[in-house]
């Protein structure tokens, strides 16, 4: 056997509906739905090389080895390929993000899309978006909402099977932009992995969980009807939410800075004074602060202003995940 690669591009996302908490913990099958958009210009590109002559599979993130956890996750994904395409070859993963990994965007979502892209595709199988979906969250629960494009709802489901993410509106339906505020630099003390299991040590997840379908609603709604004023109230409201649990969990996750505060109270005072803006926080200190493309500019160089704030990125709605040369992945097979 040749050694046979492909190169896949994917954009790590933002949820407006969080996903916290597992059903069923090995698969990342989640308590409830959530629904996100992809961040454009935020890339990670990776190529998988199935190379019959090596031992083992080798993983490198931005030029560098891993942690074992991580290379062990990347095997995981990569096993599950194998299984797929009958195939026993290991391969040589290589990973690059054109964002610091250290700016506490959850790089996972982005990483492990790419990587189902990349090892389907060139262990030969031809697998559709949902498939790829499916796949991708076997990886990193957030990945799968990497596969589609655009606006994206992750269906929780009750299994492997009926448990995806497929896109609810085209990056170009609604012109929002996300501009990350960088309050810290440092990667978060503890992993989601970890949060997700501690979820339901909070008296308050099973409150969060019951009204999640009412969120949903309310969210998928304001996105589709380009409603600003209900997305924001939704959007910190189901962040407040996660938070409200994360901080009420044993042992507590209390996840903000000073300035992270700080900036969730400045962003509700603009919102008071007129400016269409609100916040999400994902497991980490770093704001994401959501509005639409007309008033970005003005958001961001405010945002910059305000004390503790290393960095703004900002990112407009992204694409699926596709292959180097450009075709977005449309497959047919079932698994
Ligand atoms: C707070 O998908 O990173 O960003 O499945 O363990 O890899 P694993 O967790 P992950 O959890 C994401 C948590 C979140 C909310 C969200 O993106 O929905």
């Amino acid at each position: 056997m040749p050694i046979i690669s492909a190169t896949a591009i994917a954009h790590p996302n933002i949820a407006f509906i969080k996903y916290w908490g597992d059903l069923d913990p090995s698969l990342h099958i989640p308590a409830n739905g959530s629904i996100s958009m992809n961040l454009e210009g935020l890339i990670t590109r990776t190529t998988v090389s199935f190379d019959p002559s090596i031992s083992q599979d080798q993983f490198m993130l931005n030029g560098a080895s891993t942690k074992v956890e991580e290379l062990e996750r990347v095997r995981k994904l990569l096993d599950r390929v194998r299984q797929l395409a009958t195939m026993s070859a290991y391969a040589r993963v290589e990973s690059q993000n054109n964002f610091p990994l250290a700016a506490g965007i959850a790089s996972s979502a982005a990483g492990f899309a790419a990587l189902s892209l990349a090892a389907s595709h060139a262990a030969g199988l031809i697998l559709n978006e949902k498939d790829l979906s499916r796949l991708a969250r076997t990886g990193s629960g957030s990945a799968c909402r990497s596969i589609p494009g655009g606006f994206v709802e992750w269906s929780a489901g009750h299994d492997d099977k009926d448990s995806y993410a497929y896109s609810i509106a085209s990056p170009d339906y609604w012109d929002l932009v996300d501009s990350i505020a960088l309050v810290s630099r440092e990667g978060k003390p503890t992993s989601s992995s970890t949060g997700h299991y501690l979820a339901d040590t909070s008296p308050l997840q099973v409150a969060r969980i019951a009204d999640a379908p009412h969120r949903l609603e309310l969210c998928r709604e304001a996105i589709l009807e380009r409603d600003f004023e209900k997305l924001a109230w939704v959007v910190e409201l189901d962040s407040n939410l996660m938070h409200a649990v994360m901080i009420t969990s044993t042992p507590p996750l209390l996840y903000w800075q000073p300035a992270s505060v700080a900036i969730m109270r400045a962003v509700q005072s603009w919102r008071r004074n007129g400016t269409p803006v609100c916040y999400t926080i994902d497991a980490g200190p770093n704001v994401h602060v959501l509005c639409p493309a007309e008033v970005a500019e003005s958001v961001a160089i405010q945002l910059r202003q305000l004390t503790g704030v290393i960095q703004v990125l900002t990112a407009h709605p992204g694409g699926p995940a596709i292959i180097e040369n450009n075709h977005p992945n449309k497959g047919e097979t079932d698994f």
